[in-house]
């Protein structure tokens, strides 16, 4: 930026919003300088933000300059400084800024230098020679202008000469400038080039490129990627440039960015163009320009300033215009993203809601998020949970297996599953899903109660299986040597020698081993099942049953009144409505532990809800009875009053096969002292109806 002080001295343009501009600019620039003074743009990263506050806090670094030397080592330095990687590192290994200078107005020990590269003894008094006014770098002689051996001063003495020196050449070209007017300035096109012409010079891949000079001993000494020259004309039709040899890659987008601080660095050196160029000038520089009206200096600058600010203000203008519609494309871009996540929010709620499992998210503070009906039912009570902490909530749940695996997901970031089983009065084991997420976590719990029930049934049934197919297996063997002793039994009964009292013996030998055998047929047929369903009499089952049970009846003391007909046939399976008898006596057996009566009675009846024909057995006993919330729970898996010896599987299968066939189990139940006892009663159809049965009972 132009000195504050020059500018405040100058007249003010006519019609011109220039004062207002640098009025503000100077008030931001000093809010800017306070702010960032050690701010860092590195070009590998080189955006929009970067080149305004770059080119701003460059204006401020040349501001109070006391020579164009000076405002340019300054510039160098900051750009050297400045321009490097987050850790400090410079990206650029050397950054200059040339001048093109009349041969008249050298200082004599440039002047010195120019005559020695001169072709020509005799040169024009304003031949133009490209100066190096400042130099910064990462070795320490590329820090003194002085130390420069080659560039210190290079007279342009004609079209071909420059040619010569391609980067040169290349550097006044793709800036917009006929080297013939840069020889041979006219005050005419240099006004108007002055206001147009700010392009960049730009070589994107410095390495092997034949218009940067020094291969070898610099650009591949000091890792040269790109380089970057920016720059314009002086109103004295003088060339500036600043020259950036970059050890990081800048794209051609981050060159055009420098167009507009080449404004910033024009603004710099302007004040300077008819004063004093370098250090060694003295205060009031004698010359040349004494003839020269003060007056028509100060309007030449005045105008050159305007026409900067003004192509710097467009600039900022287009790049606000820019920036504008991007910030207005997205933050329609927003507000559509907005909608749509909104409306994907009410998804995916709609979603969790509508799922048959619990789902709660946690934010990364372990607060509750989010809740969808079923997880408040699970566990909110009836308290609003959101924003409230899961531990400070549950402390007791603190180093259970919730607590390890949740905190696994939450700061581990893995995906958990894990089982759990919720006490009364859920009385639910729940599978627990715990997705990790930037957020915090997701839960999902789903019901498994009933799957692990049936686990464990399938479990219970495969040993029952087993079970049942090794007693099948032992009983026939059983029944060989059985039929060899009932053989060897009879011939020794047979035998004439035999005192009466051993016959006695023998004769109840024999009657022992019969029950034996009847045993292990009964065994036999329980294992045997048949496929097809086939008559059955209910009578015989009954029978087959009290056979088998006969010992625990007599053991128990348990007297057995049965009232059967002939016979009661229905169709269906043997071995299961066996099954189920043997299972409704054995309860009742174990329902008598202190004795009693057991009283089983076949009937052919009609059923009493639809009249189908079939048959009634009766299994009624006088033992404990239960009580209305034992009874309501009989027929569930697992349910069983009788601890280790009993499975509690009994009368949930017996109801299974009875609904199979088409049948229907009912109880009367009562723990009434003066009569207690249980009464089943099973309805088999004739011919295996398909209506399901269904089971009820009645309390007395
Ligand atoms: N006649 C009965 N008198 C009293 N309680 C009974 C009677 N029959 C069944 N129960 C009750 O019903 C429960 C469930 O019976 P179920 O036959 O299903 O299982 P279980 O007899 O306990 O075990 P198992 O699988 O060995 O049969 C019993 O534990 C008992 O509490
Ligand atoms: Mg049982």
């Amino acid at each position: 930026m132009v000195p504050p002080k020059n500018l405040s001295e100058l007249p003010k343009a006519p019609g011109s919003c220039v004062s207002s501009l640098v009025q503000e600019s100077r008030e931001n620039a000093m809010v800017e300088a306070a702010h960032d003074p050690q701010g860092r743009y590195d070009l590998a990263e080189f955006g929009l933000k970067e080149m305004i506050e770059c080119g701003r806090a460059l204006r401020i670094e040349s501001q109070n300059s006391a020579t164009m030397e000076d405002a340019a080592r300054r510039i160098v330095s900051f750009l050297h400084g400045k321009l490097s990687s987050a850790y400090g590192q410079t990206n650029c290994a050397l950054v200059r800024c040339f001048k093109t200078h009349r041969f008249f107005d050298l200082p004599v020990e440039l002047e010195k230098v120019a005559r020695k590269a001169l072709l020509q003894n005799d040169p024009s008094p304003s031949l133009p020679c490209l100066t190096l006014l400042a130099t910064a770098g990462d070795r320490p002689e590329w820090n003194d202008r002085r130390t420069s051996q080659g560039h210190a001063v290079i007279p342009l003495e004609s079209v071909e000469l420059v040619e010569r020196a391609p980067m040169i050449a290349a550097l006044i070209r793709q800036m917009g400038l006929e080297i013939e007017s840069t020889l041979y300035p006219d005050p005419q096109i240099i006004l108007d080039s002055e206001q147009h012409t700010f392009n960049v010079f730009h070589v994107e891949n410095a390495n092997g490129d034949p218009l940067i000079p020094a291969q070898k001993g610099f650009v591949g000494a000091y890792g040269i990627s790109s380089v970057l020259g920016f720059g314009g004309l002086l109103p004295s039709g003088e060339l500036f440039a600043i020259i950036l040899f970059s050890k990081v890659r800048i794209t051609r987008e981050t060159a055009e960015l420098f167009r507009t601080i080449a404004l910033g660095v024009k603004l710099a050196l302007l004040p300077f163009t008819r004063g004093r160029i370098f250090d060694d000038d003295p205060i009031n520089r004698p010359g040349r320009h004494l003839e020269e009206n003060l007056k028509t200096i100060q309007d030449e600058q005045l105008r050159s300033e305007t026409a900067t600010l003004q192509l710097l203000l467009s600039a900022l203008e287009d790049t606000a215009l820019y920036q504008t519609r991007r910030l207005h494309l997205s933050n329609q871009k927003l507000v559509l993203q907005a909608e749509s996540v909104q409306r994907q929010g009410a998804r995916l709620s709609a979603m969790l809601e509508a799922t048959s499992d619990a789902v709660f998210l946690l934010d990364r503070e372990w607060r509750f998020t989010f809740l969808n009906h079923y997880a408040q039912t699970l566990i909110a009570n009836g308290v609003d949970l959101i924003g409230q902490n899961v531990w400070e909530l549950f402390p007791h749940a603190v180093g259970t297996n919730f607590w390890v695996e949740y905190r696994k997901a939450m700061l581990e970031g893995q995906d958990v599953k894990f089982q759990e089983y919720y006490p009364p009065p859920l009385d639910r084991w729940f599978e627990v899903h715990a997705f990790p997420s930037d957020d915090g976590i997701a839960a999902f719990f789903h019901d498994v109660t009933d799957r692990r029930r049936q686990e464990e049934t399938l479990r219970q049934t495969e040993k029952l299986a087993a079970a049942g197919k090794l007693a099948a297996s032992l009983a026939h063997e059983i029944n060989n040597p059985l039929e060899a002793i009932t053989n060897l039994l009879y011939l020794v009964g047979g035998d004439e020698r035999l005192s009466a009292e051993t016959k006695s013996f023998v004769a109840l030998a024999e009657g022992e081993l019969k029950r034996v055998s009847e045993i292990t047929s009964q065994m036999l047929r329980f294992h045997r099942q048949s496929t097809f369903a086939s008559e059955v009499n209910l009578v015989a089952v009954c029978e087959s049953v009290l056979a088998l049970y006969k010992g625990r009846l007599d053991q128990a003391n348990v007297k057995v009144i049965k009232a059967f007909p002939s016979s009661a046939v229905v169709t269906g399976y043997e071995g299961e409505i066996r099954q189920v008898l043997a299972n409704l006596v054995g309860n009742a057996i174990d329902a008598s532990r202190l004795g009693g009566s057991l009283w089983l009675k076949v009937r052919y009846r009609k059923s009493l809800q639809d009249g189908r024909p079939g048959v009634t057995v009766t299994v009624a006993d006088s033992g404990s009875g239960m009580s209305k919330a034992v009874a309501a729970r009989i027929f569930e898996p697992f349910f069983t009053t009788k601890g280790i010896t009993g499975s509690g599987l009994g009368l949930w299968i017996s109801l299974d096969l009875v609904k199979k066939h088409g049948g229907r189990l009912s109880l009367r139940t009562s723990e009434l002292f003066s009569r207690h006892g249980t009464v089943f009663s099973l309805f088999l159809p004739a011919d295996m109806g398909r209506e399901a049965a269904r089971s009820d009972f009645e309390r007395e």
